[in-house]
């Protein structure tokens, strides 16, 4: 524990402010504040992240963490300190006086004489926790065996299979991490590379690439989800749009001619929602000759995703409740029979086709265990399959892959071209 000639020398030895003496606000860590003994105003710092506001008439709570202790320091301020910008997940620093809190839930608080917003966290971001998932990992999240191998070089010492004692693979998606988190946290995100040694040298697969995922507790619905997805969409987009306007127009010039009008027809219609079921009816009565004949039950080739989009007028349009032989075991079983399909949807923008997959979770344990005993997969997921005994909730979540949204934006036909090192079959350049 800190006493108090502790804290004294740690302002000291941490004061990185060249103020003068009687104005000393020495940067703390939030474990070093809550670890004061005999705090008695002392001026002092803390840069954090808010987990949580409380507004009152007159006072305003705000909880911050650094990430040094799992608890967070109470900072409180003056109602006029309140802002929309003081929202979960914006960074603050806080400078004020650390006094002896009169409450017994925690010994000491902040209270604030200064609360500087460092980076604020859009209010549709809010709730939403970054979890930086593993690169390496030993699931299959989509079991479609698509899978990179990862083993050290024959120059380590320890013996290639042995280096894990299990044999890892470059992830093709976080999702399965996010669930763990999700457990915890309601609302996770990641953002960062995934692998498929998809045999494609298609205008949109590449065999590595970004995807944003989402993963939401406690959601019951596919509209629900499907809200989410939405956003997301428009929000990038109008980011997009707005903050590099130059580059935008410049792909649009040379590369795509009225682009921006097909953007802007997007953004200001709700997006369409059909299910698998009409979209295969609708392929079927098509006047076009598709080289892959629709038919219920087969999978959605690009050609028939562009032929739907067009269909509902250049207007993105969610595809939902997929058989549920096409789709990976932890998708949500609609108990639909005699057509079975599952929880599924998929967001189909112009140009593109594909470009989110999400669906609700399989959270009954008696289904999921079924559908991994099915798959033979039981025992490799059986860590999956405990989340299920523990607190489990509905929930859903998706991931939308980051080239293919902005070949969407851009108006960019090949997803080679989004990328400056694209990796796909028989080319790894540099
Ligand atoms: O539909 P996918 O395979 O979904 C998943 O991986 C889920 N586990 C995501 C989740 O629910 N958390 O991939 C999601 C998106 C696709 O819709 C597509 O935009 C992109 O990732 N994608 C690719 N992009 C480029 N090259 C490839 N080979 C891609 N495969 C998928
Ligand atoms: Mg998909």
């Amino acid at each position: 524990m800190f006493g108090a000639r502790c804290l004294l020398r740690a302002l000291r030895s941490c004061s990185s402010a060249p103020c003068p003496r009687h104005k000393l606000s020495a940067k703390l860590s939030v474990r070093d504040a809550l670890g004061a003994q005999n705090a008695s105003g002392e001026r002092v710092k803390v840069q954090g992240w808010i987990r949580s506001v409380r507004s009152q008439k007159e006072v305003l709570f705000l909880h911050v963490n650094d990430g040094s202790s799992l608890e967070s320091l109470q900072v409180v301020a003056d109602s006029s300190f309140d802002s929309r910008e003081l929202t979960f997940g914006s960074s603050v620093e806080v400078q004020g006086q650390l006094v002896k809190s009169l409450s017994k839930r925690q010994n000491v608080e902040l209270k604030a004489e200064k609360i500087e917003v460092v980076g604020n966290c859009d209010a549709k971001d809010s709730g939403f926790v970054h979890i930086h998932t593993p690169v390496i990992t030993s699931n299959d999240c989509e079991g479609a065996g698509e899978l990179f191998q990862v083993k050290p070089s024959s120059k380590i010492k320890v013996p290639e299979e042995n280096f894990f004692n299990i044999p890892v693979f470059l992830t093709v998606s976080g999702q399965l991490h996010l669930e763990v988190m999700s457990g915890a946290f309601t609302q996770v995100f990641t953002f960062g590379p995934t692998f498929r040694a998809e045999n494609s040298q298609s205008r949109r697969h590449l065999a590595e690439f970004y995807m944003v995922e989402a993963e939401i507790s406690f959601l019951e619905s596919l509209q629900d989800l499907m809200q989410v997805m939405e956003g997301l969409f428009k929000t990038t987009t109008m980011t997009v749009l707005s903050n590099c306007p130059e580059d935008v127009e410049l792909c649009h010039k040379f590369i795509a001619p009225g682009q921006k009008d097909r953007l802007e027809h997007m953004l200001k219609n709700n997006f369409l929602i059909i299910s698998y079921t009409e979209a295969v009816e609708i392929l079927k009565q098509a006047s076009q000759n598709f080289t892959f004949t629709p038919e219920w039950g087969a999978d959605l080739h690009t050609e028939h995703e562009k032929y739907l989009v067009k269909h509902c007028g250049d207007i993105p349009v969610f595809v939902i409740n997929y058989p549920l032989a096409l789709k990976p075991f932890y998708m949500r079983d609609n108990e639909d029979s005699p057509q079975h399909t599952v929880a599924a949807v998929d967001l189909l923008v112009p140009g593109v086709g594909e470009l989110f997959g999400g669906s609700l979770r399989e959270e009954r344990y008696h289904f999921l265990e079924q559908r991994l005993a099915r798959s033979g997969l039981t025992e490799a997921y059986q860590w999956y399959l405990d989340l299920r005994r523990f607190g489990s909730v509905p929930h859903g979540g998706f991931g939308m892959g980051f080239e293919r949204c902005l070949q969407c934006i851009l108006g960019i036909d090949n997803i080679k071209d989004v990328i400056p090192f694209p990796r796909f079959t028989h080319s790894c350049l540099l």
